[in-house]
């Protein structure tokens, strides 16, 4: 989704900007523009299509142009094709106000009527554009004030940032359901999408709530409500290792990501386990309060909601209370049976998904309980939630989600024990085999890693494939329900993914000679139905991988080639099973030359409907 970045301050304004915006690209965008001001250019617009590179060769990366404050934005379009003119910042008719934008005006319309009936001329198809018109129209001197009468006749979404050529010290930045942060210098502030923009100027930070307003000039920093009374912002100093927001070294960051699976696993895991127990300080809820829960409703999307899935499994299986796992975007358009004797699970990466966060707020405005489970701290999901579990995975930059997807798992596997506990469905013995195999989780993710180059191999032959199908049962299913989106994500081929036992009824008239299918069978209890459901897909001609234990080496006789992953608990494998498939994704679309941090379409942190 969009990328915004502001800066004013005694240095010059274009370089910085560009280089946050460098820092925000793996957000997805089709497009980047800069507005600088400077006393006697005048307001300068800069845009163009395409990669961030195409603006920052034609302005020689800032050197082009003058000012030392400015707004930069990269583009993911929804109103309006890819273009320079659809591009942002959008400036006001008369040029005194220059608006870049991350959201959906939905009211822009009737807005955009009401101001073309005053004469006002219009250039782009953006929603955005109106915001700027807005402000010129409503501007009698005073932006605040301008800006206050516009953010009442918005409906939607937006994180804003605006400059105004009255005021060329002044930057002016407000969000409401977009993410924004403010960054704290010394004689410089500025405004971004997300921390990585702004990290190497500053680690001090605010996180902004929904309609607080922010007025920053180089010495100081203003957060007003809507009514201009002052708001005393905690400051969060971040404390990431700048490293972990660059590729140190790696081709990707989503290889890196990979990679960086055993140490975000044992970030996440360890602080909660003390003397062989599972303590989730985080969490507030008693055991009273979860004797009362008669159904939990595991809300998320993408890969996260495919998390959700393993939840379902996971948490019936341990708790044997009812569990339904849906994606956020249908969920809220129903009318779901939610009350406060459920338990809504929301997992979410970025904590900013606009349907999770409007079926979370569904959620809460039916009675319900809300823990969610999200990595970045701060963000909308993790405010609104009654409980939040961190996944300590660190700054998550490809698209393609991977430790943030491997750390969610594991969050869910400790919600399972430790609700289970509470219940007093776990004998000692089982209590203490699922302590341990989370504390192995994270070595034995490393060992599942060092099989990467195997992998490589069986993605050089089948790097060409155009269908691909992916089968499992139980948790398997829920795991080739990812490995399926990963690899379509990335690599653009077309993909499927099946329970296994379902493919007869309609899909297998779709196998051919030589189409791959990928089985997962890391079930012990599930192994035969699935070598089952494998001959029935090679007598129809498929070429079958099959990615299973260490144990089970009979797969041998059954698929063409396999994978094999180290052995746990069967909630757990999972964790284990999604590592070559990962890797799969990775060096098929490695191999297709394919931009893998930024597919195509794709946004990082889906903050529109
Ligand atoms: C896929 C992927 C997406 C996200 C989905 C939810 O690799 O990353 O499917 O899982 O957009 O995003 P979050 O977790 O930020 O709510």
């Amino acid at each position: 989704m969009c990328g915004i970045v502001g800066y004013v301050g005694f240095d010059p304004a274009t370089p910085i900007l560009l280089k946050g915006l460098e820092k925000l690209e793996y957000r997805g965008y089709d497009s980047a523009g800069v507005a600088v001001y400077d006393e006697k250019d005048g307001l300068r617009i800069e845009k163009a299509k395409g990669k961030l590179r195409v603006l920052c060769e034609k302005l020689h990366d800032g050197k082009d142009v003058n000012g030392t404050i400015g707004i930069g934005h990269t583009r993911w379009a929804t109103h309006g094709a890819p273009s320079d003119i659809n591009s942002h910042p959008q400036v006001s008719d008369h040029g005194k106000f220059a608006v870049v934008h991350n959201g959906i005006i939905e009211n822009y319309l009737t807005l955009k009527e009401f101001l073309l009936g005053k004469g006002i001329t219009f250039v782009s198809e953006t929603d955005t554009e109106v915001i700027a018109q807005l402000l010129e129209y409503y501007y009698e001197g005073n932006i605040f004030s301008a800006l206050v009468k516009v953010l009442q006749k918005l409906e939607g979404s937006y994180a804003l940032g605006v400059i105004c050529t009255d005021a060329p010290n002044e930057l002016y930045a407000v969000r409401k359901d977009s993410p924004l942060i403010v960054g704290l210098g010394k004689g410089e502030n500025f405004i971004a999408s997300d921390v990585p923009a702004i990290l190497s100027k500053t680690r001090d930070i605010y996180r902004l709530k929904d309609q607080e307003i922010v007025k920053l000039t180089r010495n100081q920093v203003e957060v007003l409500n809507m009514d201009g009374a002052r708001i005393e912002k905690e400051k969060v100093h971040i404390d990431w290792d700048v490293n972990a927001a660059e590729k140190g070294g790696y081709e990707h960051f989503m290889f890196k990501e990979i990679m960086e699976q055993p140490k975000a696993l044992r970030d996440t895991i360890s602080p909660r386990l003390r003397d062989g127990r599972i303590v989730l300080d985080d969490i507030t809820l008693t055991r009273e309060q979860v004797e009362k829960i008669r159904r939990i409703c595991v809300v998320a999307c993408g890969s996260a909601y495919h998390v959700g899935m393993v939840a379902k499994y996971t948490l019936e299986k341990l708790t044997r209370i009812p569990v339904e796992a849906e994606v956020a975007s249908e969920l809220r358009y129903r009318d779901p049976i939610i009350d406060k004797s459920t338990l809504v699970i929301v997992v979410s990466q970025s904590g900013e998904t606009a349907d999770t966060l409007a079926a979370l707020r569904e959620a809460k405005k039916r009675g319900a309980r809300v823990l969610s489970i999200v990595n970045v701290v701060g963000s909308s999901i993790a405010n609104e939630s009654d409980d939040v579990i961190y996944t300590w995975a660190g700054p998550e930059i490809a698209v393609a989600t991977t430790k943030a997807y491997s750390t969610q798992l594991a969050v869910v596997y400790m919600i399972a024990i430790y609700l289970a506990d509470l219940l007093g469905k776990l004998s000692p013995e089982e209590y203490e085999n699922y302590i341990q195999c989370l504390q192995k989780l994270p070595e034995q993710v490393e060992d599942a890693l060092k099989d990467k180059e195997s992998i490589q191999y069986f993605a050089s032959k089948y790097f060409n494939a155009k269908d691909i199908f992916f089968i499992g049962r139980n948790l398997d299913y829920a795991l080739s329900m990812e490995g399926s989106l990963k690899l379509k994500e990335i690599s653009y081929i077309h993909s499927e993914a099946y329970a296994a036992g379902e493919l007869k009824h309609g899909t297998i008239s779709l196998i051919e000679n030589g189409t791959l299918v990928v089985a997962l069978a890391t079930i012990d209890s599930l192994f035969e139905k699935i070598m089952s459901n494998v001959k029935e897909v090679k007598a129809r001609g498929a070429y079958v991988l099959g990615v299973t234990t260490r144990e089970h080496t009979a797969i041998q006789s059954e698929a063409d080639y396999a994978f094999y992953v180290p052995k746990t608990c069967e909630m757990m494998q999972p964790s284990l099973a999604v590592i070559p498939l990962q890797l799969f994704a990775y060096y098929v679309a490695a191999m297709k030359g394919c931009d893998i941090d930024k597919p195509r379409n794709l946004a990082k942190s889906v903050t529109v409907e």
